[in-house]
């Protein structure tokens, strides 16, 4: 694994695979299964104060791009869900990304304080679930004020670097990452899921989702996820975790080009077993050997060619 060792927010990291939040990361057992299968860091579900029992079936489905999901932030909550991270650590020693949701500073402050106490790595804000919008309305994320506004306040007592998770589904993609950059986030995540969309069922006549509608991930995002990476590569200095469709060792290579530190895997779990991050570690490193790349930092990034037309010129 000598070839994608690589280095995150002062942390040692033994692949640039990430297991993004929401994906086999409620409990113990999934992290570390995710961990010894390959993934360098491994991120838990959205942790909220309180559990929640998230909306009721079908949550998701599956169809020829990818999935569709509304799980509702199901979670165990903040204690439990902390508790299941401390337990990972005591048997490994991968970085560990813990994601919070919440919908004002005060409750971003007060699970922060939970997480403080806790033997997580990184702090991530999740501030881009697009599937509550019946309960929450938009996501924070659309908003460079709220992003800056909650960066801010969790900047100032939080123990652990931030990561601040964005939306694809925004037209101004680099002026909210240069907030949350400006602000004080660490680093940056993207992208959540796409939408939200909507399968029909044709013989019931009704949405496949209880929650009529829902995030896409998996291959049909792809595209959006690599220009969204490159866009916000372009404009700022901090790390970018770039996820979205990632399924194979190309795909990762290129969203490395596209200005990603790390790469999550999400989606793919479901098509090619757990088994993924080893594979797709395999598959970097045949392509690396073929371009003759002998380490990560060697794999070439885009030019930043919309530097200049972009909103982040502006900002600066
Ligand atoms: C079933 C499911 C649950 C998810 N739950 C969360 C979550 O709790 N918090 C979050 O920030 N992202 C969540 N996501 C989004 C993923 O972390 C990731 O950003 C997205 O799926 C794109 O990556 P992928 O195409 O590799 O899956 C979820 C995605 C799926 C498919």
């Amino acid at each position: 694994m000598e070839m994608l060792r690589t280095e995150f927010l002062g942390k040692k990291v033994s692949s640039p695979l990430v297991l993004p939040a929401g994906v086999m990361g409620m409990s113990f057992s999934g992290l570390h299964f995710s961990a010894i299968s390959g993934a360098g860091v491994v991120t838990s579900k959205s942790l909220t104060l309180n559990s929640r029992t998230g909306h009721k079936g079908p949550v998701i489905a599956e169809f020829e791009g990818g999935f569709i999901n509304a799980m509702g932030l199901c979670n165990p909550g903040i204690e439990e869900g902390l508790a299941e991270i401390n337990e990972f650590k005591k048997v490994c020693d991968k970085p560990v990304i813990v994601s919070v949701f919440a919908t004002s500073t005060d409750d971003f402050i007060k699970l922060t304080k939970y997480v403080n106490t806790s033997k997580g790595d990184f702090l991530e804000l999740n501030l881009s679930c697009p599937n509550v919008f019946d309960e929450f309305g938009i996501p924070l994320a659309a908003s460079k004020e709220k992003v800056a506004e909650i960066i801010a306040s969790v900047k100032k007592i939080s123990k652990l670097p931030i990561i601040a998770k964005l939306s694809p589904n925004v037209y101004n993609i680099s002026e909210i990452a240069l907030s949350a950059e400006k602000a004080g986030a660490d680093a940056l995540c993207l992208i959540n899921t796409v939408g939200p969309g909507m399968l029909i069922d044709k013989k019931m006549v009704k949405p496949i989702l209880s929650n009529r509608t829902g995030g896409l991930s998996g291959p049909c995002v792809k595209p959006i996820a690599l220009r969204l990476v490159h866009e916000v590569y372009s404009c700022v200095n901090i790390p970018i975790i770039g996820m979205g469709g990632i399924t194979y060792g190309d795909d990762a290579i290129e969203i490395i080009m596209a200005g990603a530190t790390l790469v999550g895997v999400g989606t793919a779990v479901h098509y090619r077993g757990i088994e993924v991050f080893s594979k797709i570690n395999e598959e970097m490193k045949i392509f690396m050997k073929e371009e003759n790349y002998a380490n990560l930092n060697e794999i070439p990034k885009l030019e930043k060619l919309w530097t200049k037309d972009s909103h982040c010129q502006l900002q600066k």
